[in-house]
């Protein structure tokens, strides 16, 4: 359906996500998962990065070896749900720089309002990752976006855990340079904007909340 959509269909990831779904599977466990599949689709959404030759010593001799180019990766969290998806990332990658967005929904305008905004000086020269397990309408993702693009950030990709046909157009509309990659395509949204079949609200299955 679209161009800068990436659904990882590894068997793993698909087995994982089915536990996720599932009602019963308590906070710690769904935590766990997410950081699990977290790891997997950052796999994917990195193979491209460039790399450097690098000159090194083995115990046996010289050689050069590749090592990640320039800048360190920007991961960037929208809150509260991406920080879900934030721990594993840093095992990944425990050199990158992070940054947090927080955004609300106003209630009378519907539109996402920015009350927290902090990310890594220097953006333009880094490859970002900004994290948010539940791309549903995508007005939270697109505003993060805007943002972190007036902050300077060129080289942006979104990893999330499901995806809706929704949310995906509204990225592709807004944002066609950013790679989207994510667990599942879901059928739809509801009349309240939760993805369906889907898995509830991320959050509050994460932390315990209601
Ligand atoms: N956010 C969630 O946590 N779940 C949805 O289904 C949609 C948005």
């Amino acid at each position: 359906m679209s161009q800068t959509l990436t659904v990882v269909k590894h068997p793993l990831v698909q087995h994982k996500l089915t536990l996720m779904r599932d009602v019963k599977t308590p906070s710690s466990k769904f935590r766990q998962l997410l950081g699990e599949i977290t790891q997997l689709l950052a796999y994917e959404a990195t193979r491209d990065l460039p790399l450097e030759m690098r000159e090194i010593d083995t115990p046996l001799q010289s050689m050069e070896s590749p090592v990640l180019a320039g800048k360190k990766l920007a991961l960037v969290s929208i809150l509260r749900a991406g920080n879900g998806m934030l721990d594993s990332l840093l095992h990944l990658i425990p050199s990158a720089r992070v940054g947090f967005v927080g955004l609300y929904r106003d209630e009378e305008t519907l539109r996402p309002v920015q009350y927290y905004f902090k990310v890594p000086e220097a953006l333009a020269d880094r490859d970002a990752l900004v994290v948010d397990p539940m791309l549903a309408t995508g007005n939270s993702s697109v505003a993060a976006i805007d943002l972190l693009k007036e902050a300077g950030a060129t080289r942006i990709r979104f990893l999330c855990l499901l995806a809706a046909p929704e949310g995906v157009a509204r990225m592709e509309e807004a944002h066609p340079d950013v790679p989207v990659i994510t667990a599942a395509l879901d059928e739809r949204l509801s009349d309240v904007g939760y993805i369906l079949p889907g898995l509830g609200d991320a959050g509050d299955r994460m932390f315990g909340t209601k």
